[in-house]
């Protein structure tokens, strides 16, 4: 079975075919393609909706096609053979969701094709299902914990089967994503400030600074970082200017305080439900600090737990993970019924 992805959330613009198996254990990627307005936002310090939006319209018909032809999957007459359209209906940006959305409902119509609307969200997950070089086969074994690690959320669930999902928790006002973004820009960093931030830290000192770690005794599954911004804030404040060693150490104590949180959580869950996976996800998944932090803590708490890791390229925003997510969770839906929503969460 051959689906198609479609992923148009915020300012990537991406395309993917995959294969899979009949019993659904071998997810391989056949193409993916994805454009990106990113360097447009990038001295603005976040996403202006209405330029992505603008290019998601602009990029959408090319992508789908590059797509299809990489996967060598387009027919006479550019039909393609596929079994599926995937899509991204929410949650985003509604300027940029629409675009994918409508592109997929018309192609669903004329090329009389299944549409399956997709939570973002579980394609963050879902992208640990995807075959790579580096990662083959994996037979992922429930109970799990997923860890949502995106631009805008931050969120624990429970996976029992792919049937039976519960969410346990998650961030009351900033997402890690968010916090790293915005103290980035504090500092002077472009946009997304993540993959920077990673990259200093190495430079800087653990023991300059010590920023908060909101909630992390807290029992509940819930995170916030935005008193880690005011902390910042008040050090920066102080400065006269900032210096290169000054803005290594605010990274280092930044990642250090937003690893300290997330790993500390999702072990605690991990305990608690006993489960026999961590599935991590989303752009700050990235983060090499955080997955080697969560690895280490496996190893030293003795838990009988794998944990998975999307390949680089399928943490951030992709269209594979949407159709991966399809695979599992994908729900025919008549295109008439499907509409985009920007606000869209968790069931
Ligand atoms: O999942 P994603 O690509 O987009 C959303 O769905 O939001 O995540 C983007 C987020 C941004 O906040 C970016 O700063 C962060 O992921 N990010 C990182 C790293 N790479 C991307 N954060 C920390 N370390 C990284 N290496
Ligand atoms: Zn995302």
């Amino acid at each position: 079975m051959k689906i198609l992805g479609i992923e148009s959330s915020c300012d990537e613009t991406a395309a993917s075919v995959i294969e899979v198996s009949e019993d659904k254990n071998h997810i391989q990627l056949l193409s993916l393609i994805t454009a990106t307005s990113l360097h447009l936002h990038a001295q603005t310090g976040g996403i202006i909706p209405e330029i992505a939006a603008r290019n998601q319209i602009k990029d959408i018909i090319p992508v789908i096609f590059a797509a299809l032809e990489k996967a060598n999957a387009l027919g006479d007459k550019r039909i393609p053979v596929i079994d599926a359209i995937a899509v991204t209906y929410g949650p985003g940006l509604i300027g940029s969701l629409l675009v994918g959305v409508e592109t997929a409902k018309t192609l669903s119509s004329i090329w009389a094709k299944p549409l399956l609307p997709i939570n973002h969200l579980f394609g963050h997950l879902y992208a640990n299902f995807l075959e790579t070089s580096e990662q083959p086969h994996k037979k992922i074994l429930f109970p799990a914990i997923g860890l949502i690690l995106s631009g805008a959320h931050t969120d624990l669930i429970l996976m029992k089967s792919h049937k039976d999902i519960t969410w346990l928790g998650g961030t009351r006002d900033d997402a890690a994503g968010e916090a790293f973004d915005k103290i980035g820009r504090m500092v002077g960093l472009p946009y997304p400030a993540g993959p920077t931030i990673e990259k200093l830290a190495q430079k800087g000192n653990p023991k300059t600074y010590h920023f908060p770690r909101p909630l992390m005794y807290d029992k509940a599954f819930d995170f916030s970082f935005s008193g880690l911004k005011t902390a910042v804030l008040r050090v920066v404040e102080k400065q006269k200017t900032l210096d290169e060693q000054t803005i290594a150490d605010i990274c280092r104590a930044t990642q250090d305080a937003i690893t300290d949180v997330i790993v500390y959580k999702t072990i605690l869950a991990a305990e608690k439900y006993n489960v026999k996976s961590i599935l991590l996800g989303g752009g700050v998944a990235a983060n090499q600090t955080i997955t080697e932090s969560m690895k280490k803590n496996i190893t030293d708490k003795q838990l009988d737990v794998q944990l998975y890791v999307p390949h680089l390229s399928l943490c951030t925003d992709n269209a594979a993970m949407i159709a991966a997510a399809a695979v599992f969770q994908g729900k025919e839906t008549p295109w008439e019924n499907v509409i985009a929503n920007p606000e869209l969460y968790f069931d």
